[in-house]
């Protein structure tokens, strides 16, 4: 497998397989355009963290192509399934349309077939971290389990500036695997599905603690997904804090520090590194967290590694020289809208009937159907959600098409705009949503794929 082959189509560009961005092929031109990007999906052998191991993957990569553009631009993505399965694609984060051959996660691509995806991008999008993933109901936590994620970046303003064009970015997809010694990925049972799979192998961009290097007097930037179907990740980097500019698919108001970051399933981060301490190496580390309370019943050890005293280490970081360039990061990034307070409140509740047994994941009691419309809304307006989790374990929540702003209930406060929202065990989270530019039907569900793949999923409809 080559993995740094590259792939530039006509009219834009599209594909680059390798994570360090500093050189990056960016359009010098900002004219909107077309990006053009072919994705096959297809089950291959693939080196993961050193030994061989047969997944599935996004043109033979692990994790698949990254995809760059900026807002104005149309995505144009001819995708083949090559698996022996119904697979199809959604573009977690973006904002476009939900419905025709856009990010319409009701498409279905079975094997062998190929659909080219079509999806303009606003002028007003924000510049971000987004990712692609399947979504077919009930396979979902399967596939991606097996390799298939890869990110979209959409470039903006932020990223125009020559200290932060000159900044070193290194994207970090973290995925975790549960590989037999045959190469082959284990299946969980259901009582694991229930509890929401996990593989000990963690890595980050198909390594396994791989080095990444820290530029000496000055920024680095790393851009980081959690594609895991269920892991958490609670990460801290020896002797270093993180300066965090954008959450999920947007900047935040203000950048702040942070000795540690939380990561859930879907999530993305966008932070720098401040390169001054003295020469040496610096481990990322993967501190436990406990997503699964009371439920986990004396699971310890096994592949729930969350729960083991000693941290994994995710990564090593290393000092290199490199010219000084430790510019100063502005007190204010992008401003966010503040959203006023709206007349409609709804009430989501999380539940797990069944116990641990496989069955009885829902939203307000109920089992996702894809013929059933939930939860309708009009376009333009706003509503609070209140996302009520009674239930045993973390949930974390995440929405289609639109993104929301935190209200209260867990501790985020900074004003930003997310796509996904931890709402843990025994809490609840108010999230404020405008349902902006896109009438049509979109999802929301437990992004612990295993739960949305069990039902924990609804379809909100979007009046026109
Ligand atoms: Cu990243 Cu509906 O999912
Ligand atoms: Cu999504
Ligand atoms: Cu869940």
């Amino acid at each position: 497998m080559d993995r740094r082959r590259f792939l530039i189509r006509a009219g834009g560009i599209a594909l680059y397989p390798a994570w360090e961005t500093k050189a990056r092929a960016q359009r010098s031109n900002s004219e909107p355009s077309v990006v053009e990007a072919a994705l096959e999906a297809r089950e291959t052998w693939v080196t993961l963290a050193g030994r061989p191991a047969q997944l599935y993957t996004y043109n033979g990569q692990l994790p698949g192509p990254r995809i760059e553009a900026r807002a104005g631009d149309t995505l144009r993505i001819s995708f083949r399934n090559s698996l022996s399965e119904v697979t199809n694609l959604h573009y977690h984060g973006l904002h476009v349309s939900p419905g025709g051959n856009a990010d319409n996660s009701f498409l279905e691509v079975p094997s062998g077939e190929l659909l080219t995806y079509e999806l303009p991008i606003p002028r007003t999008h924000p510049s971000g971290m987004f990712w692609y993933h399947p979504h077919m109901h009930g396979s979902v936590a399967r596939q991606v389990s097996r390799g298939l994620a890869g990110v979209i970046l959409i470039r903006g303003e932020f990223d125009d500036q020559p200290e932060v064009r000159n900044t070193p970015e290194f994207l970090m997809v973290l995925q975790d695997f549960d590989i037999a010694s045959d190469g082959q990925v284990n299946e969980p049972n259901a009582s694991e599905k229930a509890r929401g799979r996990e593989g000990p192998l963690v890595t980050v961009n198909g390594e396994s603690n791989p080095r990444v290097p820290l530029a000496r007097n000055g920024w680095t930037r790393l851009r980081l997904l959690n594609a895991s179907p269920s892991r958490f990740y609670r990460l801290r980097l020896e002797g270093h804090p993180f300066m965090i500019v954008g959450v999920d698919g947007g900047l935040v108001e203000a950048p702040f520090e942070a000795e540690e970051l939380l990561l859930v399933p879907g999530q993305r981060l966008d932070v720098f590194v401040r390169g001054e301490s003295p020469l040496g190496t610096f481990r990322l580390l993967n501190l436990p967290y406990d997503r699964i309370g009371a439920m986990g019943g004396g699971m310890t050890g096994s592949t729930f590694g969350q729960k083991t005293a000693e941290p994994d280490v995710v990564a090593t970081f290393e000092y290199t020289d490199a010219p000084p360039a430790l510019w100063a990061m502005p007190d204010r990034l992008a401003p966010i809208e503040r959203l006023s307070s709206p007349g409609i409140r709804r009430t989501f509740r999380f539940g797990m009937g069944m116990g641990m047994s496989g069955g009885g994941f829902t939203i307000n009691g109920r089992l996702f159907d894809p013929k059933r419309v939930d939860t309708r809304v009009e376009l333009g307006s706003i509503e609070d959600w209140d996302l009520v989790n009674r239930s045993g374990m973390d949930h974390p929540f995440h929405i289609h098409t639109n993104a929301f702003q935190i209200v209260s209930g867990n501790g985020e406060v900074e004003p930003a705009w997310r796509d996904v929202v931890l709402v843990p065990a025994g809490r609840s989270v108010r999230i404020r949503l405008r349902f902006s530019d896109y009438s049509g039907r979109a999802m929301y569900h437990c992004h612990i794929l295993d739960h949305e793949d069990l039902g924990m999923m609804g379809i909100v409809e979007v009046a026109p």
